[in-house]
């Protein structure tokens, strides 16, 4: 084996265009690290570039330099899932190790990819996949292995948390704010992916796998995004204590509660968290997962979330990691490829493949959450009273009340937070509340939770 790592990037956009910047600036650091030189010999791009290193090739045959004899870790920037899924398969079958930031192909494809890297004896690393410079996948699937993880919460879209931080902070136009995430970089080709929360799900589904040693199951994610957020309920929240923050949650229920049922929860969307909530404070491009494991209790990773320079962060130390790989004298050996043998190197879930689990996934009537509830009533005797009989017939239990002197306008709203409550209790108490004669629009509802 040659003294230097031979690099294809393909997809020269925001990261990939990143990790050449990262290369050139830190080479020296490299090498320090991992004793090899690291070199770009190819790129796969579709238009030619000349700012790049004419020692460069580059290729607009994606396909050729996913299985080059020039190349031995093939880094995956294109982003969707067509071509992109084409390439890291030859590669694969090429021999080759894949690091990806493509959380879209590996939360719809993972487990398909996964199978076949092994059955290939090769490494698939996605660090960048999820939350971005943060190295959590590393943290979840290493530093916290001797660990029993009992749910994680995390701020897992840059360009969301950006959003709904200059809206609150600034009182700025959702519009004019994602034009600013787009232009920095942050958003996602398709920014409807950020804002309908779908990126997010993306990353909670790899989240979970690795919390829980599941398959993949983007699919039964359960996703709301942040476009039906008002300054209005961003205002009555922090006059109750709390903050909005779209954030996902992973959950393992054990079914002993009233009414809980056994499985995992899987579920993004905007969130009631307490001001004072360290997650509460992790404002714009920022990301943060807290993990609640045993024994350690609760730990909380933050950082950037997005962007050229924590990306390609994330995808150059899932090199430095195959670097080691590479280097290791039986990385390649024979007793190495019965796919029985996992102990020479993480296992793409975290968990061993024959040892993950088919632990339902909840469905959304079936979850447990606390409820911030806006529900606009005329000024009448007794409207309240008749809420609060709903809301306590169904067992619901109220945390706080807030409305504002009615008399003068007629109609106002009342805001209500609930303790956690089975979500179709929920559905029914808001249904019956809907049909009082007494209420004037449909009942606002944002989901509540403690993080305790
Ligand atoms: N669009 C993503 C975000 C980029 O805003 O977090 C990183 O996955």
């Amino acid at each position: 084996m040659s003294n230097s790592i031979k690099l294809a990037i393909l997809g020269l956009g925001t990261v990939g265009t990143g990790v050449i910047n990262l290369i050139n600036d830190n080479l020296n650091e490299l090498k320090r690290r991992s004793g090899r030189d690291i070199i770009i010999t190819e790129v796969g791009t579709r238009r030619h570039r000349d700012d790049i290193d004419p020692n460069i090739v580059q290729n607009s045959d994606l396909m050729a330099t996913a299985a080059s004899d020039n190349v031995d870790i093939v880094v995956e920037v294109i982003g969707g899932t067509t071509l992109a899924k084409d390439v890291i398969m030859h590669a694969i079958k090429n021999g080759k190790h894949v690091v990806t930031a493509n959380k879209a192909l590996l939360a719809e494809h993972g487990n398909e990819i996964f199978a076949f890297a092994e059955e290939h004896n090769v490494h698939v690393a996605y660090e960048a996949a999820v939350a971005g410079g943060i190295p959590i996948i590393k943290v979840m699937r290493e530093a916290l292995a001797a660990n029993k993880i009992d749910w994680l919460a995390g701020i897992i879209n840059g360009t969301g948390n950006f959003i709904m931080t200059e809206m609150r902070d600034k009182g700025r136009p959702f519009a004019d704010v994602l034009s600013e995430a787009q232009e920095l970089g942050y958003a996602e080709a398709d920014p409807t992916f950020d804002v309908e929360g779908i990126d997010a799900a993306h990353k909670l589904a790899l989240l979970a796998s690795i919390a829980f040693g599941i398959p993949l199951q983007f699919d039964k994610v359960y996703c709301e995004g942040i476009t039906g957020i008002t300054l209005q309920d961003v205002n009555y929240a922090e006059e109750l204590g709390y903050r909005i923050k779209h954030l996902g949650f992973a959950v393992r229920r054990d079914g002993q509660g009233n009414d809980e049922a056994s499985g995992i929860e899987l579920r993004v969307h905007p969130t009631l968290i307490p001001q004072d909530a360290l997650l509460a404070n992790v404002n714009g491009v920022k990301n943060a997962v807290l993990v609640n494991s045993h024994p350690l209790g609760q730990t909380l990773y933050c950082g950037d979330g997005a962007g050229a320079g924590a990306t390609a962060s994330a995808v150059m130390a899932d090199v430095m990691d195959l670097v080691r790989v590479l280097g290791s004298k039986d990385s390649h050996d024979e007793s190495n490829s019965n796919q029985n043998n996992h102990g020479h190197h993480v296992p793409h879930l975290a968990f061993i493949p024959e040892q993950l689990s088919d632990t339902p996934i909840l469905r959304a009537e079936q979850m447990i959450t606390g409820y911030y509830l806006r529900v606009h009533a005329y000024d009448s005797p007794g409207v309240l009273a008749d809420i609060t009989r709903i809301l306590s017939d169904a067992g619901i239990n109220i945390d706080a009340i807030l409305q504002k002197p009615a008399h003068k306008v007629g109609q106002v709203p009342v805001i209500i937070l609930t303790l956690p409550v089975v979500e179709s209790q929920m559905n029914l108490a808001i249904e019956k509340i809907e049909k009082l004669e007494t209420i004037t629009d449909k009942v606002v509802r944002i989901r509540l939770d403690e993080l305790a």
